[in-house]
C-alpha cells in the first residue's frame, strides 16, 4: 500500500475525484490516508471527513513560506506519505519539500504548461489570462514539483477547446471535468504502480 496525502485550500473537486477512483479502485495500490487543508473553511475538509479520511489544518495566514514549509514538511513525514498530492493547494511551498520528497510530489496546473503557470497563475486568474490570450485550446498539466513554480517534471496533459462565449468559470469547468478529474487519479494509479521514470528532468509514464 502507498499512502497518498493531499494538500487542499478550497473547494477540493480534484480530491473528490481521487477518493471516487479509490473506491473504485482505480488508485492500484494508492490510499488516501490524510487531507490537509491550508485553510480552516476549506469545504475539501468535509469531503474528506464524509469519506472517513483524516484531516489536518495548517493555517497560512499570518506564517512565512519558510516556516510553513517546516511545519508541512514535519506533517507529511509523520503521515508517512508516499505521495503528496496538492490538489488546489493554493500555496507556494519552499524548497524542502521537494528536497524531502524527490519526485513525490504532485501538481495538478489548470494550464498547459509551459504556458499560463508561475506565480500568480492559479485558480480562475489561470482561465482569465486564457481568455485575454485568445488561444484555442487550454487544458491541465499533472506535474512532479520541484524547487521552480509549476516547472517539475510533466507526467500528464490534456487539452479542451477554448470555445467564443467562454467565461473563465465556463471554460474552468470543462478543464476540470475533461481533463483534471481524470488525469490526477491517473497519475496518482501510475505513481503508486511503480510505472513513472523520471530521467534528466523528464517524466514518463511506462505503459501508457
Ligand atoms: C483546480 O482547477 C486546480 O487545478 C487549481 O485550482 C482549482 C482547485 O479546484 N489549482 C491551481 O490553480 C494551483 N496552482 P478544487 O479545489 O475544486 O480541486
Amino acid at each position: 500500500m502507498k499512502n497518498i496525502v493531499v494538500l487542499v485550500s478550497g473547494g477540493g473537486t480534484n480530491l473528490q475525484a481521487l477518493i471516487d477512483a479509490e473506491k473504485r479502485g482505480d488508485l492500484g495500490p494508492g490510499k488516501i490516508t490524510c487531507v490537509i487543508s491550508s485553510t480552516l473553511d476549506a469545504y475539501a475538509l468535509t469531503r474528506a471527513k464524509n469519506n472517513g479520511i483524516k484531516t489536518r489544518v495548517i493555517p497560512k495566514k499570518g506564517v512565512g513560506r519558510e516556516e510553513y514549509t517546516d511545519r508541512m514538511v514535519a506533517a507529511l513525514l509523520e503521515e508517512k506519505a508516499d505521495l503528496v498530492i496538492l490538489a488546489g493547494f493554493m500555496v507556494i511551498l519552499g524548497e524542502k519539500l521537494p528536497k524531502t520528497f524527490p519526485n513525490a510530489v504532485m501538481n495538478v496546473h489548470p494550464a498547459l504548461i509551459p504556458s499560463f503557470c508561475g506565480p500568480g497563475y492559479y485558480g480562475l486568474h489561470v482561465h482569465e489570462a486564457v481568455l485575454a490570450a485568445g488561444v484555442k485550446v487550454t487544458g491541465a498539466t499533472v506535474h512532479f514539483v520541484n524547487e521552480v513554480c509549476d516547472g517539475g517534471p510533466i507526467i500528464l496533459q490534456g487539452v479542451v477547446p477554448v470555445e467564443n462565449d467562454d467565461t473563465p468559470e465556463v471554460l474552468q469547468r470543462r478543464v476540470m471535468e475533461n481533463v483534471e478529474w481524470k488525469l490526477l487519479p491517473k497519475a496518482a494509479r501510475l505513481f503508486c504502480e511503480g510505472k513513472i521514470q523520471v530521467v534528466n528532468g523528464i517524466a514518463k509514464a511506462i505503459g501508457e
